[in-house]
């Protein structure tokens, strides 16, 4: 299949290697609505304009960028140029391409989640800071037969939450995360089309750890991924005890030179619980998997 890649950005250019990899996918060329790039080269495939695809033979444009907002735009504007549109497909929304963006985060999940089977460990799933379900898609897709409670408030950081990072943190407070619309396009209609097990998925919509009250369930994976000092220490202090015996609390961002209080809020869980937690990095250079004794 000849394929043109919208999207030049850090999506665009992490699926190349994947779609080369599969055999199934020749690219052709990328291109993008900025004309900045039009005729240079992005992995050694030519950039071209929007406008030259209708002279191009592909059988698939692949949109990749991460908005949906852009997404869309993008299906629009090729509608306007005369591509046929069951040849536009969005990355993002489609599960023939959701190995795409398999990372080392991912490959962990699959592995863990397989380990769990072969333990027969039991327990649910969860994950908190979920923004477009991205990473809840491979947990919902790995453990299939497990409850999975999703977790955000689908509109962003919280601005209390928010409000510590920046008084207690100098490079959040400049970094681009600190605009609280940073997180706002998602919804979870959005989410729950892209879970391949829509039943086994609970949706708890709001500030974390309120919209989990009342839940008491056993879990055995947990991915905390809210950014943040305060939902990541409150996160901590809601699943730990709930943890079956060598579940695995996964946390993002421990390694960020960004959201320094990922790692802060381990430390003060462990001070305030008198616990050292078993730790080991999952070798993506940004997460940090808790083994529960
Ligand atoms: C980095 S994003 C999650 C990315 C997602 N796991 C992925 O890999 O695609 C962080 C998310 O955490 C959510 N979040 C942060 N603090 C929260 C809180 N206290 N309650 C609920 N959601 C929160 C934000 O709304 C945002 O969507």
């Amino acid at each position: 299949m000849k394929v043109v890649i919208w999207g030049c950005g850090d999506f665009g250019r992490r699926v190349l290697p994947n779609l080369i990899m599969s055999e199934k996918y020749e690219v052709i060329a990328y291109t993008d609505s900025n004309e900045g790039i039009w005729g240079k080269n992005l992995l050694s495939i030519p950039i071209i304009a929007p406008e030259q695809l209708m002279g191009q033979i592909f059988d698939l444009l692949l949109i990749v960028v991460s908005s949906p907002s852009a997404a869309e735009k993008i299906r629009a504007e090729s509608l306007r140029l005369g591509i046929p549109q069951n040849r536009v497909v969005n990355a993002f929304e489609d599960f023939r391409f959701m190995d795409l963006f398999v990372d080392q985060r991912i490959c962990f999940i699959r592995g863990y989640a397989d380990w769990v089977r072969s333990e027969k460990a039991e327990g649910n799933v969860a994950e908190c800071g979920v923004f477009r379900g991205d990473s809840a898609k491979y947990i919902n897709c790995y453990f299939p037969d497990r409850k999975l409670y999703l977790c955000d408030t689908f509109e962003g950081f919280d601005s209390g939450d928010m409000q510590y990072e920046k008084d207690n943190s100098e490079i959040f407070d400049k970094s681009r995360f600190s605009d609280q619309s940073f997180f706002m396009e998602t919804g979870s209609t959005l989410v729950m089309r892209k879970m391949p097990y829509p039943k086994n998925v609970v949706i708890k919509e709001g500030y974390f750890p309120e919209s989990m009250q009342g839940v008491e369930d056993k879990f055995c994976f947990v991915n905390l991924d809210m950014d943040l000092y305060i939902p990541m220490l409150n996160g901590l202090r809601f699943f730990w005890d709930k943890m079956v015996d060598n579940g695995c609390i996964l946390l993002h961002d421990y390694f960020s030179g960004v959201f320094k209080g990922v790692k802060q809020a381990v430390e003060t869980f462990e001070k305030e619980r008198e616990i050292q937690i078993k730790k080991m990095p999952i070798g993506d250079g940004c997460s940090m998997a808790l083994l529960k004794d």
